[in-house]
């Protein structure tokens, strides 16, 4: 494709210029096809537009329900769509009691604590049954609460934690988890936003090599909530060592209680599974995002729990008798619907590990996965990136088989899918790039791993029944294959879908609707694609590349330029482990880019490696985008789900004050950085200058990891 030098043409503001190459196909064995749930290519006829919304039948059948639905999609209030009107189902019955005939004794869960030296926790099938029984009760009895209303928790990765959603969907009561590495304020503020009236949370937990204190977070949270109008009335603590207590703070009488206490008076209680609307809401996420109100995407049970049964069955070719690893947390969606309810659904036994990836070394995920017999691996580029950099060699020494691997949460860079191919995989593991998000509940765009071949750095066509289109900033469709970029909707409504922003539907309707809707007063679907917020390219063969999120964009004198393709290119370079784009406000140019990058183990920083950065740049993307800065960085700033905080390198490179900082996971390197970046910015002369609010509103919230 087009260096940016040989565009001639100026670019809209929707697209992004694209430069990718064209990467080579790779093929599944046949290993791996001939035990595929899906590999005979009718199934995409199955599921195309004529024969849409029926075609979701098939990913409903995959649960039972205690009343068929007799409307499949309902579209007479747009665009709060509704899915399997009438019918009524329990997501807890779905993924508990239903396999008791069968797989009583089979594991739902595999839990790895932290601590090398603790015991593996196993939990069946019928432990689980028990422990989500009692849980129900005590939440029922307790605390009184009954379906519709709302539960926060602000849990680990422990098995309490899936116990507790799967007791509140027995209950109907609304689930709304809030990732454990988050501050209690950001806590406090979706207790308040969700009206919930109890928090779940646990004592502490371990995290690279410490037992943090938690329940601090509890009286922050309260303290935030109450000043926000929330009437909290019970917070339920477990602990992470029963009988112990590993927390600095006290329980408030009469407000606090061990669950392990008050759960004595509720053992070998049976709660019967409430029969639940399909269109009842199982849950709220909230999606990141520390500026205004938060966003609570709201999630339905039957459609929710439809899609994510079918596209874990499909995609992630999980059957009943594979031990399955998804190697994220809980407390983000892809936990939600591809560690606990679609891997549940259908039957299967899901690992959950407690702590940090590389802890104590970088060989742990591949121990794990040995002793357990792990074959489908699950992660993030971001943690693929660090298991590469920190220990490229380790999968290697291990003696695991995955037969399939997946990659979620950005675009993974074709150098480190390569290395997680033939490295991790062993070159045998077929690879799905699953593109979605929050919102979407489900995947939206993957290959059928024993269908169509994968290409590095490409997620490939859309999912089953998911018919995307890729608009400029007109409206116009931009074509497959033309090499422009642009952003990507989703033109029709799917199960998954959430239901409405919680509490806020004219937020949901402006969000991810008005860009595009045809016409307002219009019942018919086909009037209203759904805006992902992604920037993305179509290559001619149907694949679509995600260029990241359309707000990451760093516009370079009228070019757009993506962040990831910038890091793509930087990949390149041997000695590169991992890289972040950012924009530098610039008087002439409007911005321009600088560049972090972390070296892979024993190198040392120089002006070479600066060089080469520079160079990869000019070669794969073009002059234009040549960074002002590249700056050789220990490490990166992370959130706890690995994510770069972009915003705080942007704030640092353009002097501007870097903000809460208390979410990152390791905030103790940002002071290093910023002095580094300053000292040389000085040194070459660069003074602070003065920014507009809304030019310090851009950098300070640059990216959307947090
Ligand atoms: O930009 C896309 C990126 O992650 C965003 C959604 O983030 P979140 O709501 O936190 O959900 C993450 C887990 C689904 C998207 O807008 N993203 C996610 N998966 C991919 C991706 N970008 C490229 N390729 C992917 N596979």
């Amino acid at each position: 494709m087009a260096n940016l030098e040989e565009t001639e043409a100026s670019l809209s503001e929707a697209q992004i210029a694209v430069h990718w190459r064209e990467e080579e196909y790779l093929y599944p064995g046949a290993r791996f096809i001939g035990q595929a749930n899906a590999s005979d290519p009718a199934i995409y006829e199955r599921f195309s537009e004529e024969h849409f919304p029926e075609c979701f039948r098939e990913y409903a059948d995959l649960l039972d329900w205690d009343q068929y639905w007799h409307t499949t999609l309902d579209t007479s209030n747009p665009p709060f769509w509704k899915w399997f009107v009438g019918g009524r189902l329990n997501a807890s019955y779905n993924c508990v009691d239903r396999h008791l005939a069968t797989k009583a004794n089979k594991a739902a869960f595999i839990w790895v604590p932290e601590p090398e030296g603790d015991q593996t926790q196993i939990v069946t099938y019928r432990e689980l049954h028990r422990r989500v029984n009692e849980m129900a009760a005590l939440l029922r009895d307790f605390c009184g609460l009954k379906a519709g209303d709302r539960v926060t928790f602000h849990m680990p990765m422990v098995p309490e934690l899936p116990i507790c959603m799967l007791a509140c969907a027995r209950l109907g009561v609304v689930h709304s988890e809030v990732f454990a590495g988050f501050s209690g304020a950001a806590c406090g503020g979706r207790i308040a936003d969700s009206g919930s009236r109890v928090l779940i949370t646990m004592d502490a937990y371990y995290r690279d090599g410490k037992l943090l204190d938690h329940k601090v977070k509890a009286d922050e949270a309260l303290a935030v909530a109450t000043g926000q109008g929330a009437q909290v009335e019970k917070v339920l603590v477990w602990r992470r060592r029963p009988g112990e207590y590993h927390s600095a703070t006290p329980m408030t009488e009469g407000r606090d209680f061990f669950v392990d206490e008050v759960m004595k008076d509720y053992l070998r209680k049976q709660v019967d599974p409430v029969p639940m609307p399909a269109e009842a809401p199982l849950f709220l996420m909230y999606t990141s995002g520390t500026t205004g109100r938060p966003k609570g995407a709201q999630h339905s049970t039957g459609g929710y729990m439809a899609y994510v049964a079918g596209t874990s069955k499909y995609f992630l070719d999980i059957h009943p008798d594979d031990t399955y690893w998804c190697f994220a947390d809980i407390g983000w969606i892809t936990g939600h619907s591809y560690i606990v309810y679609g891997p549940l659904a259908l039957g299967t036994t899901s690992v959950l590990y407690e702590g940090a990836p590389a802890y104590p070394d970088p060989g742990r995920p591949w121990r794990i996965a040995e002793r357990l017999g792990v074959d489908i691996f699950h992660t993030a580029p971001t943690t693929i990136r660090m298991l590469r950099k920190l220990g490229p060699d380790e999968p290697g020494k291990h003696n695991y088989r995955f037969k399939l691997m997946c990659t979620v949460g950005e675009p993974i860079e074709p150098e480190v899918w390569r290395w997680y191919h033939e490295v991790v995989g062993k070159g045998a593991a077929a690879i799905v790039d699953t593109w979605w998000m929050t919102e979407t509940g489900g995947f939206l765009g993957s290959t059928l791993p024993a269908i169509k071949p994968m290409k590095p750095g490409s997620c490939g066509p859309s999912t089953l029944g998911i018919y995307p289109v890729i608009y400029d900033e007109e409206g116009k469709t931009v074509e497959a294959g033309s090499g422009k970029a642009g952003n990507i909707c989703i033109r029709n409504p799917w199960p998954g879908i959430m239901q409405t922003i919680w509490g806020q539907p004219e937020r949901f309707v402006q969000t991810y609707y008005a860009r595009y809707c045809h016409d307002t007063a219009s019942k018919d679907w086909h009037d209203w694609p759904f805006l992902c917020g992604d920037g993305a390219v179509q290559a001619i063969d149907g694949y679509y590349r995600i260029l990241g999120r359309i707000d990451d964009v760093i516009n370079v004198a009228g070019h757009r330029l993506g962040t990831k393709e910038l890091e793509s290119a930087v990949l390149t370079v041997p000695e590169v482990a991992e890289a972040a784009a950012v924009p530098v406000i610039d008087e002439v140019r409007g911005r321009v880019v600088e560049m972090y990058v972390a070296l892979q183990p024993g190198l040392q920083a120089g002006r070479e490696i600066e060089d080469k950065v520079k160079m990869a740049i000019e070669t794969e993307i073009g002059k234009v985008a040549r960074p002002k800065n590249v700056w050789i960085v220990p490490d990166m700033p992370k959130t706890r789900s690995g994510k770069i905080m972009r915003r705080v390198i942007a704030s640092i490179s353009n002097f501007a004050d870097v903000g809460d900082i208390t979410t990152l996971a390791n905030p103790d390197i940002v002071e290093g950085i910023r002095r580094q970046v300053y000292k040389q910015k000085t040194e070459r002369g660069e003074a602070p200058r003065e920014l507009s609010a809304k030019e310090l509103e851009e950098i300070q919230s640059f990216g959307r990891a947090d």
